[in-house]
This record gives structure tokens, C-alpha cells and sequence, in this order.
């Protein structure tokens, strides 16, 4: 079931589902709004006529009584509907409750750590899998060092850093949600601490996080900015959780900026987006910027590319892996969505339940379907 198949991403994940979904797959489009959900099952019956048939569920968020009956009406659903930490909880709470799968698109480390502290136990009982951040937050960083340590050898320490490079436009929702990121930044470091405390770490094994410096790094493309989303953190949840990377894993995130000036242009500008964003009244007229619901044209998306380069040290060895792919906000974006869902649909993937990241919950599956969707994982030298 797709929750926000109204919204932008959400109606680009309901095409790919229409386009590529295998036929024995039942799926539905789920929204606040029946009229506009109307109108995404029209526009998808006129490339697959199958889709007149889709079932419509309709539930706004605030009724925690029809939230719980969707869950319990499927055995996935896939929310679209963000900024999370405004719309997100009540599916959550109720795929939590009923054991049934959850995957969405958030980027946001406190709602995040709020559903662990509130739902993991709880969503370990009930068998449910609740996968966050699956697109491009942060499926080629978290499969992408998936991917780099299961070509090291077994056993030894790993010191990997990440190196992004993107062109895309965003959307009215994403920047509505990079908007609550940064307006809530006290409240995100509280739950994150509050999480540190009571989550178990590994034993016998050391898994850290380098915040690293700017610096020039030739073969990633130029100079490089520590790059503070929350891909870092999902990458080492998934080295807490797995012992195949290894006694010492390290990792360290980075956006590539190109030439030092431009570098600087960032930095300044983000600086900028997170002073404005703790003033109430910048963060009212910034959000006038960009209406949820927007997003970039068929013309802009064409023209999107990513590609991360991921260096490993280990046991005296240097590899470089990279992982690339098209309009990497969107496009890609409602690919990886999608191939998660129908993953956790129909694939053998490991037993396990409660809040996992993608590598952990669907790893090695996820990782051929996104290779045979023209996602391309590959070792450079
Ligand atoms: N890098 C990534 O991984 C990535 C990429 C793309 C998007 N995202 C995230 O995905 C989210 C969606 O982005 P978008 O651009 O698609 O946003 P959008 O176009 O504004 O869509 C939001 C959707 O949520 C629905 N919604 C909002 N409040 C609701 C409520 N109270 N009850 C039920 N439905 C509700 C909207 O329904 P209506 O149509 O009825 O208003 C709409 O379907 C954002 O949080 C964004 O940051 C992340």
C-alpha cells in the first residue's frame, strides 16, 4: 500500500509500481485526499490499464482508528507522506502494532530516533520491519559500503569514507523537510542522546563514525565537505549490526564541492539555511519559497545524475567501489522506494524485525534489484 501517492515523490513511486510491479503483486494507492487519489489512478490507468483497477484507501494521519485498519490491510506499506516528523508517527505506530513491513523516504535523524525509542520493542514482538530512509537518503551510501566490505576479506578492520557528487533540483516537500531538520536541531540531538543511552552496542567489535575536515581529494573530483545527513548514521547501523564489517569499522561522509571556491560558497550557504532556520519568522517566509507538492519538471529531472565514491583501507589494501545512477532526489529516488517494498514483498531476506536500516533488513536482495533497475555498484580499482 502506498500512503501519499498523491504527493509528488509518492505519484512518481505509484508509476514505477505501475510499470514494473510483477502482475501477481496487489497493491493499492492510499491518501487524505479520494479525488486526487482519483485522479493518480487515472493518470496511471493510461499506461497500464490494469491500474483502473487499483483499490483507493482513504486516511488523514490524525485518525490513529483508520491509520491502524490500513496497516492491518497489507503486508507493506510504503509513506510517502512528509515531513515525517509531522505526518509520519500514526503509520509507523500502526504497522508496529499489526507486524506489517514499513518503508519511506525520511532523511530526518530525530523522527528516526523517536520510532526507535517509541516502536523498536515493540516491532520486534509484532515481526514488523520498519526500513527508513530508502532513496536516495540513503540507499547508495548504505548498500554502497554494504557493497565495498563484501569485496574485502573477512575479519579485519575497515576505514571507509563516502564521497558524493549530485546534480538535482528538490522538491516542495523535501525542502519543507530539510526546513523542520534544521528549525529542529536542539530537539534532534535530545532523542539522539536519549537513544545512545539505551541502544545496545556491539560486542567485541568497534564501529565508529569520523566526522573528518574539508580537504582536497583528487580522485573523488575536487575539494570535499564533511557532509552532516544522516547517511552516516544508517551506514553505521548497519556495521552495528552486522559482523561482516568486521573487528574496526570506521566511516566518514563527504560532499564533493569541486574547485576550493565553490566549497566555500557551500559552506557559507549552508551556514545561512541553518542560522535563518532557527528564527521562526525566516523559517515561515523561507517556506514561502517552495509549495509541497512541487517538484522538478520531466526536462530538469532528465538532466540529474549521482555518483559516490567509496574508498576502503583494510589489511594494507586500497580499493575504490563507486555507485551511479540518474535524477538522484526522484527519480532514482522512487526506483529504490519501490524496489524496497516489493523486496520486502517477495524476496527471502533474513529474520529479523523492529528498526533496521535497508542493508540490514534487505541487503544482498536489494542490492541485485536495484543492479537489474539500472542502478550501477561497481569496483574501480
Ligand atoms: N532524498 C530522499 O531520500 C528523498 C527524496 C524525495 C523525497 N523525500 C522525502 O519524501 C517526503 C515527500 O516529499 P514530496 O516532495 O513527495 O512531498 P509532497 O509532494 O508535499 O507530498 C506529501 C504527501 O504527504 C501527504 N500528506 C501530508 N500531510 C498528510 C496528512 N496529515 N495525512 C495524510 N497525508 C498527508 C500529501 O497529501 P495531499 O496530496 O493530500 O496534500 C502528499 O501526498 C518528504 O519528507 C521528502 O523530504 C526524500
Amino acid at each position: 500500500m502506498l500512503f501519499g501517492a498523491t504527493g509528488f515523490t509518492g505519484g512518481l513511486t505509484a508509476e514505477y509500481l505501475a510499470a514494473h510491479a510483477p502482475e501477481t503483486t496487489r497493491w493499492a494507492l492510499a491518501g487524505r485526499n479520494r479525488e486526487k487519489l482519483e485522479g493518480v489512478r487515472s493518470r496511471l490507468a493510461t499506461t497500464n490499464p490494469r491500474c483502473a483497477e487499483l483499490p483507493l484507501l482513504q486516511a488523514h494521519t490524525g485518525d490513529a482508528a483508520a491509520i491502524r485498519d490500513l496497516a492491518d490491510s497489507t503486508r507493506v506499506v510504503i509513506s510517502t507522506a512528509g515531513p515525517y516528523i509531522l505526518h509520519g508517527e500514526p503509520l509507523v505506530a500502526a504497522c508496529a502494532a499489526s507486524g506489517t513491513d514499513y518503508v519511506d523516504l525520511t532523511g530526518e535523524p530525530e523522527f528516526v530516533d523517536l520510532m526507535w525509542l517509541r516502536y523498536h520493542a515493540q516491532a520486534e514482538r509484532s515481526g514488523a520491519r520498519i526500513v527508513h530512509s530508502c532513496g536516495f537518503d540513503s540507499i547508495p551510501y548504505d548498500l554502497g559500503a554494504l557493497f565495498t566490505v563484501e569485496q574485502l576479506p573477512e575479519g579485519v578492520p575497515i576505514a571507509l569514507e563516502g564521497f558524493v557528487s549530485a546534480r538535482g533540483t528538490f522538491s516542495g516537500g523535501t525542502f519543507h523537510s530539510a526546513l523542520e531538520i534544521m528549525g529542529r536541531l536542539r530537539q534532534a540531538q535530545r532523542v539522539a542522546a536519549q537513544r545512545r543511552e539505551i541502544e545496545p552496542r556491539p560486542k567485541g567489535r568497534r564501529v565508529r563514525g569520523i566526522r573528518g575536515k574539508p580537504h582536497e581529494q583528487s580522485d573523488a573530483g575536487g575539494w570535499v565537505v564533511p557532509f552532516p545527513t544522516i547517511d552516516a548514521q544508517n551506514v553505521l547501523r548497519s556495521a552495528r549490526a552486522l559482523d561482516r564489517y568486521g573487528p574496526d569499522f570506521s566511516y566518514s561522509h563527504y560532499l564533493v564541492a569541486g574547485p576550493l571556491p565553490v566549497m566555500a560558497g557551500i559552506i557559507a550557504a549552508g551556514a545561512g539555511f541553518v542560522a535563518l532556520a532557527q528564527l521562526a519568522p525566516a523559517r515561515d517566509l523561507l517556506g514561502r519559497l517552495k509549495d509541497p507538492g512541487e517538484g522538478p519538471s520531466p526536462e530538469q529531472r532528465a538532466k540529474g545524475w549521482f555518483r559516490v565514491r567509496m574508498v576502503a583501507r583494510a589489511d594494507g589494501t586500497r580499493l575504490v567501489t563507486e555507485i551511479s545512477g540518474g535524477d538522484p532526489g526522484y527519480g532514482e529516488t522512487s526506483k529504490m522506494l519501490a524496489e524496497s517494498a516489493l523486496c520486502l514483498a517477495h524476496d527471502e531476506l533474513p529474520e529479523r524485525a523492529g528498526q533496521l536500516t535497508p542493508a540490514v533488513a534487505m541487503g544482498d536482495a536489494l542490492l541485485a534489484r536495484l543492479r537489474n533497475a539500472g542502478i550501477e555498484f561497481k569496483v574501480v580499482e
